[in-house]
């Protein structure tokens, strides 16, 4: 079974279960944010919690962890400067 969310305003599908890591992996250019001071592209490093890497905004919420969280229908992820 598949979920629907928006990545950048863009909608996308996903596979019912899947941590967002995973699914923001898939997109090209791979990049999660940029770095807040130099603007550097960065991407999911560890992928269990630890790095802070795959930091995106969910639903409005900023700095969350793409690696710890499950896709769900209807989120809306953004990536940008964080
Ligand atoms: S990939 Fe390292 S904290 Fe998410």
């Amino acid at each position: 079974m598949s979920v629907s969310l928006m990545i950048d305003g863009k909608p996308h599908s996903a596979n019912e279960g899947e941590c967002l890591a995973s699914v923001l992996m898939r997109q090209q250019p791979p990049v999660f944010r940029q770095h807040p001071v130099d603007g550097s592209p960065r991407t999911a490093f560890c992928m269990m919690g630890v790095c802070f890497e795959c930091q995106v905004e969910i639903d409005g919420i900023r700095g969350q962890q793409a690696c710890l969280v499950v896709v769900r229908d209807g989120m809306t992820v953004r990536r940008g400067r964080m």
